[in-house]
């Protein structure tokens, strides 16, 4: 089994998950589960960002300390992800005593070493800037809204104090050859033009320390203690962090030195993030990495915004459409079907009701659900609720028409998998509904409904249904990575467990089965009912 070991950014644990986390963290859920679906070893990393500015003050506005704080609310991520289906392998907190051993050995380890220059990697000098006491936040001058603070307007203090800086402009020249070296490295190809078109400019070094007296929520600089780390590069860090589990037993150093070794023997296959966060992953991570000779990832995947109205959906913004405001309505499999199938995997997609409405009734509730129940209250009425033996339906009432669409939609190398490898999402689930008009299409062919009259006609009748049933059963196994409870009531529904297993995409595995023919899979939704 190869392995794959795919993570999403970890979240603000400050922030409360909209659509737009909802999306980067649903997607990854449902690439980890078409990966196991064929039958790779997955590992999927999701989980809170929780040092900095923000946490502290929030933490202060609540009258708790910043760990009370965040223990508080990481578990609303843990328990949002965990209702949603989402079946990460580790939620990791960048408060792990394992991540902060991982974030002091990567500190330590750019102390000691030297850029290609031959010159320090890391060095002190003077931070010069603009302070805003109100908002406690650091401005440069072309940041500044008539020489005053850009958020509250109020007077900014200019500040002159001592940092830490790592030499990133060091790894330039490196960079942008790895970049134009590896195709697909930032991916789509449009991201990695935005990236290339940043470095064109000179690149600036990194300050990657806070001072203590201003920001004590952080990880500590292991050799200078007016210092914590800058929280982007604590952060980037979770990602080797994640790469294993903490087992009893062990010291935090000796899992971080376990995870530093697993990552360097295989990094991350993918990094999915959204756009916004483009330049710190394949800018400040990246050259981190090639700082402190670890593996590099062998993907950034920058995805669009869900945006409302022509802008993208914030909490900052106050257009927050949250998942559960709609799994109520639309169930978690709605949500997360409309989700992967409305975007097209790099561009911004605009979320609207009567958008999301339209899409399910279509797509879930006629096209699949009438299939479904049609095909099934078919069996019911004239095959007493069993389908025939296998071999009793193979070959038998022009079965060709639907097996060849089903080996080209199907299988592990089939159109659906091709699309899931090509990160065009969309389109895999498109494909899964060319098999369901196809099989809506062969029932109107074949008519069973008509020739059911007729007794001498009953083995075709059979065969039809039992091939339409096949057909239904091959869609669902396809659409489980996105909709798993759904998939697993159709499967059920046909005598199958509901988690397919790799042989499960294959055409031709019932054989027999009683079927139950029980209310509509996907409940239709009147528009404006809500
Ligand atoms: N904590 C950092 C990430 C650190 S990763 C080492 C962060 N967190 S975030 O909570 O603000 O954003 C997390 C992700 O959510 C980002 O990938 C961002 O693009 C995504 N989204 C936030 N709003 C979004 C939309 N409206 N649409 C799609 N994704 C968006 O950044």
């Amino acid at each position: 089994m190869s392995r794959y070991y795919l993570t999403t950014p970890i979240y603000y644990v400050n922030d409360r998950p909209h659509i737009g986390h909802a999306y980067t963290t649903i997607l990854a859920d449902a690439v980890a589960r078409e990966r196991r679906l064929v039958g790779e070893d997955v590992r999927f990393l999701t989980g809170t960002d929780e040092h900095g500015d923000k946490v502290e003050r929030a933490a202060a506005a609540r009258g708790l300390s910043p760990q009370e704080h965040v223990d508080d609310l990481a578990p609303v991520w843990k328990a949002e992800w965990d209702a949603l289906e989402v079946r990460y392998d580790r939620f990791i907190r960048t408060t792990d005593p394992d991540h902060l051993a991982v974030v002091a050995i990567a500190l330590e380890k750019l102390k000691a070493g030297k850029a290609p220059d031959g010159g320090p990697l890391l060095y002190e000098d003077a931070y010069r800037g603009w302070y805003c006491v109100s908002d406690e936040r650091y401005w440069t001058e072309k940041d500044l809204v008539d020489g005053r603070c850009p958020e509250c307007g109020k007077p900014v203090e200019e500040i002159e104090e001592r940092n830490w800086f790592f030499r990133m402009s060091a790894f330039q020249a490196r960079l942008v050859d790895h970049i134009q070296s590896h195709p697909g490295f930032i991916y789509p190809e449009s991201r990695a033009n935005e990236v290339l078109g940043f470095l064109r400019e000179p690149l600036a070094d990194l300050c990657i320390s806070r001072p203590r007296e201003r920001l004590a929520w952080g990880v500590p600089f292991p050799w200078d203690e007016e210092f914590v780390t800058y929280v982007w590069v604590d952060a980037l860090l979770n990602y080797v962090t994640g790469t294993v589990d903490p087992q009893p037993g062990e010291t935090p150093e000796e899992t971080a030195r376990r995870a530093i070794d697993a990552w360097n023997e295989h990094p991350a296959d993918v990094h999915l993030i959204g756009k916004d966060i483009l330049t710190t992953h394949s800018v400040y991570w990246i050259t981190i990495l090639m700082a402190l000779g670890w593996a590099l990832p062998r993907r950034i995947l920058g995805h669009g915004w869900w945006l409302w109205e022509g802008s993208k959906i914030s909490k900052s913004v106050g257009n927050a459409v949250r998942p559960e405001d709609l799994t109520p309505l639309f169930g978690v499999d709605g949500l997360r079907y409309y989700l992967l199938r409305e975007m097209t995997l790099g561009q911004d997609s605009t979320y609207s009701y009567d958008s999301l409405v339209r899409r399910l009734n279509a797509d879930l509730a006629n096209d699949l659900g009438n299939l479904h129940s049609r095909v099934t209250k078919m069996a019911g009425r004239y095959l007493d609720g069993r389908l025939p033996q296998r071999a009793d339906a193979v070959g038998q009432a022009e079965e060709p028409f639907l097996r060849e669409r089903a080996l080209e939609i199907g299988g592990g190398s089939g159109e659906v998998a091709r699309a899931w490898r090509e990160w065009r999402t969309h389109a895999a689930l498109a494909r899964v509904f060319e098999l369901v008009s196809a099989t809506n299409e062969y029932l109107e062919r074949l008519e069973p409904w008509k020739r059911a009259k007729d007794p001498a006609a009953a083995p075709v009748v059979a065969a039809t249904l039992f091939h339409a049933a096949e057909a239904v059963r091959l869609a669902a196994a396809l659409l489980w990575p996105v909709v798993p409870q759904l998939s697993g009531r159709i499967l059920e529904s046909l005598g199958q467990p509901a988690v397919p297993c790799p042989e499960h995409l294959a055409w031709g595995i019932l054989d027999g089965e009683a079927i139950l023919a029980g209310p509509a899979i996907y409940q239709r939704l009147e528009a404006g009912a809500v």
